[in-house]
């Protein structure tokens, strides 16, 4: 399609190779709703200071919900050559009421419109994204109390450490999940401010009420420098560096997944709905869905690099770089979403292999240090109870049985104040009753830190 130039100005119009270049529409266009309720908030201000008239403003909200109901309707017809969402708009809107139409723009420039829209739609995201990390922290505290008695082994250098409450464990990542969402709302507040009546750059001669319009929107304030308002993108990189270690901690659960359903640890099984099987192999369940997220957080973590190197060599105030950062924003927004939805459904139906679990904590002298403790309780200096331990951890090994499994003739090879009291500490219960300490892995409190959980997400 021919297009025209710009304006008068412009002696010839854009190629169409340089229109598709620079043309945003086919994305930037899923702000529509940002862009029309923020459009609504400066035509009530201009409207409400007497810089255009009362019959104008009618005329632009008559036309605005016309517009909104063909954009639901998928009616609206969406024009390259108009550029962006916010030239689609405006255009249509002077097609529908003349010379009104053509009054929105006043005491305002794309380049404040458009951080506000991207402001606006990014907070109510955020708003979204508070609440699947709710959901997803609620079904870890489900899953956590359920299974608060279970023990598994706990690692260190993916060598068997101590014993701990599978309970415990899920509990570590609700905390994850927490302060992610403090981060979240902490760039809440940095987003939620308004850069419209920064004009172009340097604001604007028309006496309008930045406040009023704030206010209209929602906003905690205005952003106090016009170059700064326009110009700087940091609260989308500080979103997008959120969303980042979010999806970092995903990632890290489902590498703990995708282990615990492999044969060699069989600690749990993923319900077949998210699993996929084989082409070839006609045994294989694949658990999919964690290794696609452990894959999808090296994506977002690649828009984060995307964005904070888009914004460097930028000099003040405005920049069409900008315009590049809404496909990373978008599709971190998204995929960020859709991984939390997916993982609050997917705890939910994870099968814990009990057996399997305590097996393996058997396995590995998990309750040596409990045997080290016990002889400092007896009275050895802890680096002299941590030697004689290793030489029955040695024993055992040559005689490839369990600490709690060596006779209490044996045992007492080792040290002399060893007694028959000791069974109870190198049982694996015994081991994780004996961690009572604030934030350790005793299950009475594990169940207190769930109650204490729960009582901050309801
Ligand atoms: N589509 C543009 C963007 O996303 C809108 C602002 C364009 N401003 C300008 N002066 N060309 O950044």
């Amino acid at each position: 399609k021919k297009s025209e130039a710009w304006s008068a100005l412009f002696s010839e119009p854009m190629s169409e190779l340089v229109q598709r270049y620079t043309a945003s529409v086919f994305f930037d266009k899923r702000l529509w709703q940002a862009d029309i309720q923020g459009s609504l908030a400066h035509a009530a201000m201009l409207a409400k200071q007497g810089v255009i008239s009362a019959e104008d403003h009618a005329a632009i909200e008559r036309g605005m919900a016309q517009i909104r109901g063909e954009i639901e309707s998928g009616a609206f017809e969406w024009k390259l050559e108009l550029e962006d969402v916010h030239l689609n708009i405006e255009a249509r809107l002077t097609q529908l009421v003349g010379d009104a139409g053509k009054r929105l723009h006043t005491g305002r420039s794309r380049n404040d419109q458009v951080a506000t829209d991207v402001r606006l739609w990014l907070r109510g995201e955020i708003d979204l994204i508070d609440g699947l990390l709710g959901d997803l922290q609620k079904s870890l505290l489900a899953i956590a109390d359920k299974n608060v008695d279970v023990i598994l082994p706990g690692f260190t250098h993916l060598q068997v450490a101590q014993p701990v409450s599978f309970g415990h464990h899920m509990l570590a990542y609700v905390e994850m999940f927490s302060r992610d969402a403090e981060r979240m709302a902490d760039v809440r507040r940095r987003v939620n401010r308004l850069p419209l009546g920064a004009a172009a750059l340097a604001g604007t001669s028309y006496p309008l009420d930045r406040e009023l319009v704030a206010r209209t929107l929602g906003m905690d304030g205005v952003c106090e420098n016009s170059l700064d308002a326009v110009s700087d993108r940091d609260f989308a990189i500080e979103f997008t560096s959120a969303a980042s270690l979010a999806m970092v901690h995903v990632s890290r659960l489902s590498e703990e997944l995708v282990l615990w359903t492999s044969q060699a640890f069989g600690f749990i099984d993923i319900a077949d709905r998210f699993c996929t099987g084989s082409s070839i192999m006609p045994q294989k369940k694949n658990p999919d869905v964690p290794e696609l997220a452990r894959g999808k957080t090296g994506r977002v973590v690649g828009h984060l690099m995307g964005l904070i190197t888009l914004m460097k060599g930028q000099p003040l105030a405005y920049n069409k770089d900008n315009q590049e950062d809404k496909e990373p924003l978008f599709d971190t927004v998204d995929t960020l979403k859709d991984t939390l939805r997916i993982f609050a459904e997917m705890v939910g139906g994870i099968a814990v292999r009990k057996e399997a679990m305590e097996n393996a904590a058997l396995r590995g002298y998990a309750t040596a240090t409990d045997l080290a403790d016990y002889l400092v309780k007896k009275g050895l200096p802890f680096r002299d109870a941590h030697e004689t331990v290793a030489h029955a951890v040695k024993a055992a090994i040559s005689h490839k049985v369990d600490l709690s499994e060596l006779p209490l003739s044996v045992l007492q090879t080792f040290h002399p104040k060893i007694e028959k009291d000791v069974y109870d500490v190198l049982s694996l219960r015994g081991s994780v009753q004996a961690r009572n300490i604030l934030g350790g892995t005793a299950p009475a409190q594990v169940r207190q830190q769930i109650e204490r959980h729960r009582a901050r997400l309801s």
